[in-house]
């Protein structure tokens, strides 16, 4: 099977966990855009969406599901995203994507967070994906330099010879070089540093359920 028939598979799996009648909270992605596809399919059976992109809202509306600002609604049953790196304990990389502050926001008002990932994202040490990093951009040039002080290396993300702009406004570091042995206390760590805005490790929003694409089909791993 091809990577995208894994994303395909997990992107479908994943209906199972949304439950009628109420929001379904949605992540970014190419493998959250198999899911968004698959939850058309459903679309008159839940209320709505809570988006964590502007890119997801645009999907999500353009297949005629109702897209709910997080402020209008209260705690959402479940979150459905995909990841850039898993461990075995459900603690994620996330922001390969550039949508890591609203992804951990809904995350936060979602009682449970599915991922969806093919295998190929899952590792014994998140660090071999570099981390994504949101910060305000007139702290990045010290905020590398507190990265390399911990063996990181930071490179300030581009988009056409630009640094890119988040949906939030902000710039994204990515930090290469890292094995993140303790994701809690990394991110903790991380949190601190002012002029960060969210650091691109979930420990605290880990998953609860991970929907993993394998060649023999689809993995539920729980944690
Ligand atoms: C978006 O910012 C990310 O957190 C995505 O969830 C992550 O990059 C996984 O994306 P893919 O499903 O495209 O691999």
């Amino acid at each position: 099977m091809t990577q995208d028939e894994l994303k395909t598979l997990v992107g479908q799996a994943a209906l199972h966990y949304v439950v009628p009648g109420e929001i379904v909270g949605v992540g970014t992605g190419s493998t959250v855009n198999k899911f968004i596809d698959a939850l058309a399919t459903m679309k008159d059976r839940i209320a709505g969406a809570v988006s964590s992109s502007d890119a997801s809202t645009q999907r999500l509306r353009g297949l005629g599901i109702s897209v709910f600002d997080a402020n209008e609604v209260g705690d959402l049953p479940v979150y459905i995203d995909g990841a850039d790196e898993i461990d075995g304990a459900g603690c994620m990389i996330k922001g390969g994507g550039a949508a890591l502050t609203r992804e951990k926001i809904v995350a936060a008002q979602s009682r449970r967070f599915v991922c969806i990932v093919d295998e190929s994202k899952q590792v014994q040490v998140l660090g071999r994906f570099p981390v994504p990093v949101e910060v305000i951009p007139m702290a990045s040039q010290r905020l590398a330099r507190q990265f390399a002080a911990m063996g990181g290396i930071a490179r300030l993300r581009v988009k056409d010879g630009q640094p890119l702009v988040t949906d939030n406004g902000q710039h994204i570091l990515d930090v290469a070089g890292l094995a993140i042995s303790d994701p809690l206390r990394f991110e903790s760590e991380v949190n601190q540093w002012p002029g960060v805005v969210t650091v691109g490790v979930f420990a605290h929003q880990k998953a609860a359920v991970c929907l993993l694409g394998t060649a023999a089909g689809v993995k539920t791993l729980l944690f």
